[in-house]
């Protein structure tokens, strides 16, 4: 079997060209410029490369962004303090706090600081809550993405079997409600689930998003399944690999997204739409 494979690259470029005519619209009609600022605490690479990748994007999209970097043994008060400022700070719209954070801060804290009406990343329990009801408003970018690469791709989700490996809040929760609200059939395993491949195995869509490398192979998967592959893993010769063995499952399945260049592109793109959308929400623009 050929797989088709999934480009998040190429789908992301299109919805970002989108956000541009939209941004063009919302200055010279409204005189509003969408905002988001991104705050990154600390050194980590890969956090400092995530956040420079969604930088580059505003620009491209015209949405006005601002950077603040704090050191890595910033106070939780300081980080507070900053956070307080920004809700209440006209120019934005979008607020993120770049994940992780470092141990003398609790991440959970942080994150319920942020004004619920600019958490652009969908994290507050006010926006994971109403993503719980059904009445959605800022929904977790990589999850939202993660639907957006399955529909774009004319993936059929009514029914389907959808299991997603790995149980964060981050992505697997939302994914999860994600699927069932596109009436998949949804299972959620993770480092406890016994026995795991036979779980996976049953899978029509299968969401990796553990954190490791090459974890999923191809006796772990149905063939002719469409696998999302959200795992950014650096090998020790520097090169990125998801969380599923690419090369192993390729030939099994019907589609597959690539690492890099699927899910990644997704979760900025949808970032920058959920500040444009926070933007006219605030301005009332329907
Ligand atoms: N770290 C890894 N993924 C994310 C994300 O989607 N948002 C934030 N804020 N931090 C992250």
């Amino acid at each position: 079997m050929s797989a088709a494979i999934i480009s998040g690259k190429k789908i992301s470029k299109k919805i970002k060209q989108e956000l541009a005519q939209k941004v063009s619209v919302l200055k010279t009609k409204h005189e509003l410029v969408p905002g988001l600022a991104v705050v990154l605490v600390g050194e980590n690479p890969a956090s400092q490369v995530y956040v420079r990748n969604k930088e580059k994007a505003c620009a491209l999209v015209g949405v006005y962004s601002e950077k603040h970097e704090l050191p890595a043994d910033v106070s939780q008060n300081v980080l507070l303090k900053l956070i307080d400022q920004l809700n209440n700070n006209d120019k934005i719209h979008g607020i993120l706090v770049q994940l992780p954070l470092p141990p003398q801060i609790d991440s959970q804290l942080v994150l319920e600081a942020i004004a619920p009406d600019k958490d652009v990343d969908g994290f507050h329990p006010y926006n994971i809550g109403k993503l719980l009801v059904g009445e959605e408003k800022f929904v977790p970018c990589t999850p939202q993405g993660i639907i957006t690469l399955l529909k774009e791709s004319g993936v059929d989700l009514v029914g389907k079997k959808a299991v997603i490996i790995g149980r964060s809040n981050i992505v697997g929760k939302p994914v999860a409600l994600l699927l069932l609200q596109e009436h998949a059939t949804v299972t959620i395993c993770h480092s406890r689930t016994k026995p795991l491949a036979e779980e996976t195995s049953r899978a029509d869509i299968l969401v990796a998003a553990i954190g490791k490398p090459k974890f999923v192979t191809a006796d772990m998967v149905k063939a002719g399944a469409v696998v999302i592959d959200v795992g950014v893993n650096r090998l020790p010769d520097g090169k990125l690999c998801g969380d599923v063995d690419f090369d192993a499952v390729v030939d099994k399945v019907s589609a597959i997204t690539p690492v890099p260049g699927g899910v990644g592109p997704m979760t900025i793109a949808m970032l920058l739409s959920n500040t444009v959308k926070s933007a006219k929400l605030h301005k009332g623009i329907v």
